[in-house]
């Protein structure tokens, strides 16, 4: 059994066949999903999503390129779209310092709301960082007192420095697509050294597929693809890496009545 922690299942690459990809995810071992939201009406989408498949749980949160979203009005109406039993973590949230993104100081201040929407919703978070790593860490341990209930950093992709810094604020590394790709020698070393039991896995679908599916659109029942991977890498078997990569996201999200 494995759990997708990040995809976007609302993305419309997959308006025609979703209950074809669910399925299929399902038979190659991918039993849970959580779908992301990434500003306001994705976030509202994905919980109707949701709603449709026992299987499928939500984020909600509004991520970089939208932080001028993030108004008192809006924040409010996250924060009571949070508490909806599908909704598992508060995500996707973090800084993004790309060309045409919002400003430092709004994409900071609409992350930290949200690291204190998570604290009063009790929810883990699902962090979205690039091009960033240095203010994205300076802000979490700032506010290390808003991130007790955990979280994780989707797409990792950093040093094995930063690897630790967010291991000691108590956040797990998500493992997605890029960790396969044949020129991510970096990355696979790092993940070798990341003890198994903060490591979780994911697909960012439709987007980000992994080797040697490239070129095609990412879908969650690529997972077991990322888990042979990161098995070779920990020179562990594939159901060790299904199995404890398991137990950390139902541990962390709270999810399939198991409330670790
Ligand atoms: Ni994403």
């Amino acid at each position: 059994m494995f759990i997708g922690t990040h995809a976007h299942l609302t993305d419309k690459q997959f308006q025609d066949d979703i209950d074809d990809i669910i399925i299929k995810s399902q038979e190659y071992g991918v039993d849970y999903i959580i779908t992301s939201g990434f500003n306001i009406d994705s976030s509202l989408k994905a919980i109707d999503f949701a709603k449709k498949y026992k299987n499928i749980y939500v984020s909600v949160g509004i991520y970089p390129e939208y932080a001028d979203e993030a108004t008192e009005k809006n924040l409010m109406l996250l924060k009571s779209i949070a508490e909806d039993e599908k909704v598992v973590a508060i995500g996707e949230i973090g800084l993004q310092f790309t060309e045409g993104m919002p400003s430092e100081e709004v994409q900071k201040r609409a992350f930290i709301k949200q690291l204190q929407l998570a604290y009063e919703a009790q929810k883990p978070i699902i962090i979205h960082c690039r091009e960033a790593m240095g203010k994205l860490i300076q802000v979490l341990e700032e506010n290390k007192h808003l991130i007790i209930n955990g979280g994780t950093l989707h797409c990792f992709s950093g040093s094995y420095e930063s690897a630790e810094r967010f291991m000691n604020l108590g956040l797990n590394i998500s493992v997605g697509g890029v960790s396969t790709f044949k020129n991510a020698q970096n990355l696979k070393n790092v993940l070798s050294k990341i003890p198994l039991e903060r490591l979780m896995l994911e697909t960012d679908c439709p987007y980000l597929t992994p080797h040697p599916h490239r070129g095609k659109r990412n879908a969650p029942f690529f997972i077991p693809t990322i888990a042979e991977n990161l098995a070779d890498i920990k020179k562990v078997s594939i159901r060790e890496i299904a199995d404890q990569t398991t137990k950390n996201a139902l541990k962390l999200f709270k999810i399939g009545g198991e409330h670790a």
